[in-house]
């Protein structure tokens, strides 16, 4: 039937009108979601169009009131951009969430390749550096390194290194008792760890121990009332003066002068007989004098001597079989010669300023 001019078919005009506003519609929902920069907004679109009370689903809800001809239409082509509408929302979520991720691993992007930051560190006293030293030269030496206790006894710190209780040696160390205990005392040189290591043991011997030790003193520029020793005792089969002085000298020339000259004088000491010191040529002037070593050009560092036979017999080693050699050196003093330290109290007032440049 040929419609006439001007009259439009109510039906067509129905089906017509609604398709052209499922097209807006649909044009309308795609803008949305495709401008949508959240997913909160994105969710809001998908509510505005495909909600309980959505545009889309109003439509869809008045497909029952339209004419049978036009239902099939319009409600294929409503399912169409339904379909169309929740594709692209999915497709936005996607989109919405990778860039989210992107944005995430921006902001979080680390670079496992970057060194780490290194963390402040303090540096070693210069007298914990010295001792860790002197322990690998006489390790190469092949000594053993032997600690004792702080705190002593008579027996160890001067009866059995052949110091008897009127002997006048005691005086001179001007000893720090404990109250209430016994007569312990805190010793006053290393030399108890040649004790302690002896009568425990079979010889040989070969140790050297390292520590603090104590006395009743001043503390100034060269004096305090603790300081540091390192004891060295060997203890052999003919044994001699000729192999102290050259493991004595090797020391100190590996320690504190590589050019280092010696000379060693006879001097007393009760545990040792003969009893020597050994001066090594100042490293301030080269010998030639100057303050630090009282215009003699020579410097006293260690107190040393064949072992006496009355400490081997006091720790049950056989005199006639063994002989030794034994030293006490003053670890202050070497490393205040190593690094031109005039004031002994800078080792012990932890300043800083002085510790960092170590
Ligand atoms: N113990 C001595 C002191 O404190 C130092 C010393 C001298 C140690 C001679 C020794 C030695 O082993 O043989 O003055």
């Amino acid at each position: 039937m040929k419609q006439k001019k001007g009259i439009i078919c109510p039906l067509f005009y129905v089906s017509g009108f609604m398709l052209n506003d499922l097209e807006n519609l649909k044009k309308a929902a795609l803008t949305k979601i495709s401008e949508a920069s959240s997913e909160e907004v994105l969710r809001a679109a998908e509510i505005e169009f495909l909600g309980r009370k959505g545009k889309l689903t109003e439509i869809l809800r008045g497909l029952k009131d339209l004419p049978a001809a036009e239902k099939g239409k319009v409600g294929k082509a409503s399912n169409e951009i339904k379909t169309e509408i929740e594709q692209a929302i999915i497709d936005k979520t996607k989109e919405l969430e990778s860039a989210k991720f992107d944005e995430l691993a921006e902001s979080e992007w680390i670079d496992p390749t970057q060194p780490g930051q290194e963390a402040p560190r303090g540096t070693l006293h210069p007298l914990t550096q010295f001792v860790r030293e002197a322990e690998k030269v006489f390790e190469r030496m092949g000594f053993a390194v032997a600690t004792g206790p702080q705190i002593e006894d008579d027996f160890h710190n001067f009866e059995a290194l052949n110091i008897p209780a009127d002997h006048p040696a005691r005086d001179s160390q001007d000893t720090l008792f404990l109250e209430n205990s016994d007569g312990k005392l805190l010793r006053t040189q290393t030399s108890s760890v040649q004790i302690r290591w002896m009568k425990d043991r079979e010889p040989p011997f070969r140790i050297v121990a390292p520590g603090r030790v104590f006395r009743k003193d001043d503390f100034d520029a060269s004096h305090s009332p603790m300081f540091h020793q390192l004891e060295g005792l060997v203890v052999d089969e003919d044994i001699s003066l000729a192999n102290m002085k050259a493991v004595m000298e090797e020391a100190v020339r590996q320690l504190i002068n590589p050019e280092a000259k010696f000379r060693f004088r006879t001097s007393y000491f009760p545990f040792v007989e003969p009893g020597l010191e050994m001066d090594m040529s100042c490293t301030i002037c080269g010998g030639k004098g100057c303050p630090v070593c009282k215009k003699t050009g020579w410097i006293e560092i260690v107190g040393c001597g064949l072992v006496h036979p009355n400490v081997l017999k006091n720790v049950d080693v056989d005199p006639d079989k063994w002989s030794g050699f034994a030293f006490g050196f003053g670890l202050d003093r070497m490393v205040m010669l190593r690094h031109e330290i005039k004031d002994l109290r800078l080792l012990f007032e932890n300043d800083l300023r002085f510790l960092r440049q170590f």
